[in-house]
């Protein structure tokens, strides 16, 4: 191979990904070069303690991450640190001083992937993400390029293992969710705080990443509806069960369209879906995520959504990308945002609802809580009910209604005197 000048790279933390990103670019050295047409090198390597123990050389260490950015030396920038800030900064000055950014960083990207795209257009650089993402998965790739010339309606899946390890457990054992958390915990499955994660702000940082690039339009964090699993109890477990489904943390991304106007409408919060839908059978820490587009239909894409590897495989990825643009004076997909559609309120996107109640066992029961759905205009789907002595287990499960309608019938029934007890209410998606 001729002579061609190596692709110097500055790694941004060193922690569970960036040890691995480290560990992959030095022992597949040789076999990048061949895919890229360049050497890469290591220019440096940022961390915030110089002397923890750990396995990479450490004449690449430094803590001067800002300096090691706009290096005269430096032509791509990894970024596997995590946070808003100090990072965004050093992501700005690295792209504004031409360099292309790598980045694993949904937390940042949910909320400055347009600053972040208006520096990298400023130089020239690219900017590359698809670790932020379902971690192992290749998701973002597809969506940004392979189905750039089709029409997707909507981007649903399991997005954060932490609660998919959880839920799973929770599903297989019975038990509630407090001591399935610390037990997912003790096993190293959910980190010492797990506050991001259970609380859904991990997955709806996803889902803002996924809508923005399905449907061609900035989508922020805080433009998703996030609900967590905290309050998915023992009870909401074993009523879904009982009706042949189990419950996931769903992030769900969807292009609706009403009276000739396109909107979208992007959540997250825990679903029922059926058994035999096949994101009931993702379980543990693994992410699957469906794709609908117009011309390509249905899609799947599932695998290892975390962990040091599985992340570090979807980074290099990203840096053979940036180094074969660099080599051939190219570069990748710029930003495109260029549809801007409105993002719709949560209180309008239509949901499905499953209602489980306790109520007095007498006449009439049924009909009080019937006309509570007439009354909001909400249609009922499907109604079970089991006696006892004097008390009767109620489940109903509505047709598609708007969340708010839904939110106000769930309100106005758990007021009625017949009505001893809501033991569970939760969303219902994945059949019609
Ligand atoms: P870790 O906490 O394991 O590592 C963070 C690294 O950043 C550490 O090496 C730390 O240095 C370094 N660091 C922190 N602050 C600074 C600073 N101010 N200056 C220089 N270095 C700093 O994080 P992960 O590797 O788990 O995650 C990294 C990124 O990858 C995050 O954005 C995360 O969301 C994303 N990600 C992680 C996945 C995973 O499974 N872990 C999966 C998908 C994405 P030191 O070692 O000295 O403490
Ligand atoms: N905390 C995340 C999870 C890591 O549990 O899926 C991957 O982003």
């Amino acid at each position: 191979m001729p002579e061609v000048k190596p692709i110097r790279v500055a790694v941004l933390g060193c922690g569970t990904v960036g040890t691995e990103v480290v560990r992959l670019l030095t022992d597949q050295a040789e076999d990048l070069r061949h895919r890229i047409g360049a050497p890469v090198e290591l220019a440096g390597i940022a961390v915030r303690r110089l002397n923890k123990d750990r396995d990479v050389p450490r004449e690449l260490l430094t803590t001067d991450a800002a300096g090691l950015v706009t290096s005269d030396d430096v032509d791509v920038v990894v970024e596997v640190i995590g946070g808003i800030e100090p990072t965004r900064t050093w992501l700005l000055d690295a792209l504004r001083s031409g360099k292309s950014v790598v980045t694993a960083n949904k937390a940042l990207l949910a909320e400055h992937a347009a600053d972040l795209f208006e520096a990298a257009d400023s130089s020239g650089a690219d900017l590359y993400f698809e670790a932020a993402v379902a971690g192992a998965i290749p998701l973002l790739r597809p969506l940004r390029e392979s189905l750039a010339g089709d029409r997707i309606t909507r981007v649903m899946g399991i997005v954060n293992g932490t609660t998919n390890f959880i839920l799973s457990a929770m599903d297989a054992t019975g038990a509630g969710y407090g001591e399935t958390l610390e037990e997912a915990s003790r096993l190293g499955y959910a980190e010492a705080d797990p506050t991001a994660d259970v609380d859904g702000f991990d997955a709806a940082s996803k889902a803002a990443i996924l809508a923005s690039l399905a449907f061609h339009t900035r989508v922020t964090a805080g433009d998703v509806h996030r609900e967590g699993i905290a309050q998915v109890s023992a009870a909401d477990i074993a009523a879904a069960k009982g009706l042949g489904r189990t419950v996931k943390l769903l992030a769900i991304c969807e292009r609706v369209v009403a009276d000739g106007t396109e909107s979208v409408a992007v959540r997250v919060h825990p679903a029922m879906i059926p058994r035999s839908h096949p994101l009931a059978s993702v379980n543990g820490a693994f992410n699957a995520v469906f794709v609908e587009a117009d011309a390509a239909g249905e899609m799947m894409f599932y695998g290892r959504g975390a962990g040091g590897a599985p992340t570090a495989s979807a980074v290099l990825g990203d840096l053979v990308a940036v180094a074969r643009n660099k080599v051939a004076s190219g570069r990748g997909p710029r930003e495109s945002a260029y549809a801007a559609l409105p993002v719709q309120p949560m209180g309008n996107t239509p949901t499905r609802y499953h209602i489980s109640l306790d109520v007095a066992d007498k006449p009439g029961v049924l009909s009080q809580v019937a006309a509570v759905f007439a009354e909001h205009h909400v249609s009922i789907a499907a109604v079970r009910q089991e006696g006892r002595t004097e008390d009767a287990s109620l489940v109903i499960v509505t047709h598609a209604a708007s969340d708010a309608a839904l939110r106000s019938t769930v309100d106005k029934i758990g007021g009625l005197p017949v009505v001893r007890e809501v033991v569970s209410v939760m969303r219902v998606e994945g059949e019609e």
